[in-house]
């Protein structure tokens, strides 16, 4: 059993990180061999409209730009479950995220019949992490959030979304010009709801690679 963790927020031990590695650990726990990179380290860019993917006789599912992406992309198609994570960033992922995706995406999507060329199973953890309260993403964010997570059964697997509101964006908002955040409300919620986002992103990492079984 294979396990790929891909963080695409840049920041190595924030909100993302944490649910990450506690997601790594669920699958770890699970048996799973687990592999864990950090994107943002990563040397890559999106979609480069090669088309050697489209390329007559060339292996599918395959992006054949050279770059650090090229072979993690092998890596995910390869793989038993994919754990992803990003902050919210300007009410969207990141752009690091969507230019995995984009070429996730594009090298297994025939332009004979716009049908996947890939074939096999990937059960799927994605990650948000965000500034936003529960009522606040529900209202604003969910719809879109629910279209990422289900651009990802490409992957042809279970696919969970698991949203980890208000969180702590500094250690000491006193020392910056954020105003419209209350510190001490977000310390509470802080200490309150985030250590139960991080034992729900266990039990999803552990989940989905027992799935994976079934
Ligand atoms: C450039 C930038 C844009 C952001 N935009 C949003 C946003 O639109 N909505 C939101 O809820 N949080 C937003 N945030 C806050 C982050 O999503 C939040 O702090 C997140 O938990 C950070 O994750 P990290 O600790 O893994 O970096 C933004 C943060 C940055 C740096």
């Amino acid at each position: 059993m294979k396990v790929m963790v891909l963080n695409a927020s840049p920041r190595k031990a924030g909100n993302t990180a944490k649910l990450l590695k506690a997601a790594a650990d669920g699958a770890r726990d699970a048996g799973a061999e687990v592999e864990y990179i950090d994107l943002y380290d990563l040397t890559f860019t999106g979609c480069r409209g090669c088309m050697l993917c489209k390329r007559k006789g060339v292996e599918r599912c395959h992006c054949y730009w050279k770059d650090d992406l090229s072979p993690i992309i092998d890596k995910i198609f390869h793989a038993d479950v994919l754990l992803i994570g990003t902050a919210i960033y300007l009410g969207r992922p990141t752009s690091r995220y969507f230019e995995l995706i984009e070429r996730l995406h594009f090298c297994s999507l025939s332009y004979d019949d716009y049908s996947n060329y890939f074939k096999g199973k990937v059960n799927v953890g994605l990650f948000v992490s965000m500034n936003a309260t529960k009522e606040f993403y529900e209202r604003l964010y969910k719809a879109k959030f629910e279209e990422y997570a289900k651009e990802l059964e490409m992957l042809g697997g279970k696919v969970i979304l698991y949203p980890c509101y208000d969180t702590l964006q500094v250690s000491d908002y006193s020392k910056f010009n954020m105003a419209s955040f209350e510190e001490s409300k977000k310390k509470l919620v802080h200490e309150k709801d985030f250590p139960k986002d991080l034992e729900n992103a266990y039990r999803i990492g552990q989940e989905l690679c027992e799935f994976q079984f079934v």
